[in-house]
């Protein structure tokens, strides 16, 4: 079966554009953009038409390449204390004369939309509500609640250790209670791994990485790499074609995880909206 990630990203929005309908104040969400990067331009301004099409309140910062480490600061003190901005979202990566780190310890947790901050990271490691849950993990975990996807007591592999991905959903399907490997470019014998899971997360960028005899019959795959090929098609990190014929369920790419990050993303824009206006609304 395939799992259409279009689907079930249109339900999330068209359920938060009700409420936001109902609601007289609106989400505001700030989005800064520091760099070159030709596909970091393509998903800003995918976040800005999500944001305009459900009727937030959408500021975008872009900046080119002569904004200091300073400016930056200055401007995440100011959203901090914007009480029309609940969720602040600095485009990954940053020109490489600023240090992403700092800047992302420097917003407020409770306003930490992609849920990079520390506090964040750690509450979801400890299988504590963090104030936003990083927003394609969040969205996978959700791919698998729309199918029924079981995880309790599953082997799950997940191959690729990102902050972005990676890391995070490991957490998250440990606290599901599924058993979790995390493989990585390192990782000896990936197809050792790959053949005893039951579920397969993959977020490396490198296509065509898991082809069919590496797979089990009826493994669930995800796949979150895409990757954009020279004749323009995308792809991702799974042989589709061929090992779509012996999974149980697989996403696909595009199609799959991607729409379902962008619908978290304006999900936890609303979710930090009402934590940070509570009694209010
Ligand atoms: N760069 C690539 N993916 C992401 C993301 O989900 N959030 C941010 N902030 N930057 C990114």
């Amino acid at each position: 079966m395939i799992i259409d990630g279009k689907k079930v990203a249109f339900s999330v929005l068209e359920e938060l554009k009700d409420k936001v309908k109902k609601s007289v104040k609106k989400p505001g969400l700030a989005v800064i953009l520091a760099n070159d990067d030709y596909s970091s331009k393509i998903y800003v301004a995918s976040k800005e038409k999500h944001s305009v099409a459900l009727g937030y309140k959408s500021c975008i910062y872009r900046f080119d390449s002569s904004i200091t480490q300073g400016k930056l600061i200055e401007l995440i003190h100011e959203l901090n204390e914007n009480p029309d901005i609940n969720g602040i979202l600095v485009q990954s990566p940053l020109y490489p004369h600023l240090d992403e780190n700092e800047i992302i310890e420097l917003i407020n947790p409770k306003k930490d939309v992609d849920g990079f901050h520390p506090v964040n990271v750690g509450k979801l490691f400890a299988g504590l509500n963090p104030y936003a849950i990083c927003c394609t993990p969040k969205g996978i975990m959700k791919l698998l609640k729309a199918y029924d996807i079981e995880l309790e007591g599953k082997n799950a592999l997940v191959i690729g250790r990102s902050n972005i991905v990676g890391k995070p959903i490991a957490s998250l399907l440990t606290n599901e209670n599924a058993t979790v490997t995390l493989a990585h470019s390192k990782t000896k014998n990936l197809k050792e791994h790959t053949k005893k899971a039951d579920i397969i997360v993959s977020a490396t960028g490198h296509p065509r990485l898991i082809t069919a005899d590496m797979v089990k019959k009826d493994v669930v795959v995800v796949d979150v790499g895409i990757i954009r090929q020279f004749d323009g098609r995308l792809v991702g990190d799974v042989d589709f074609e061929k090992v779509k014929n012996i999974a149980s369920y697989i996403t696909p790419v595009p199609g799959g995880v991607g729409p379902m990050t962008i619908a978290c993303l304006m999900e936890n824009t609303y979710e930090l909206f009402l934590l940070q206006n509570k009694g209010q609304i």
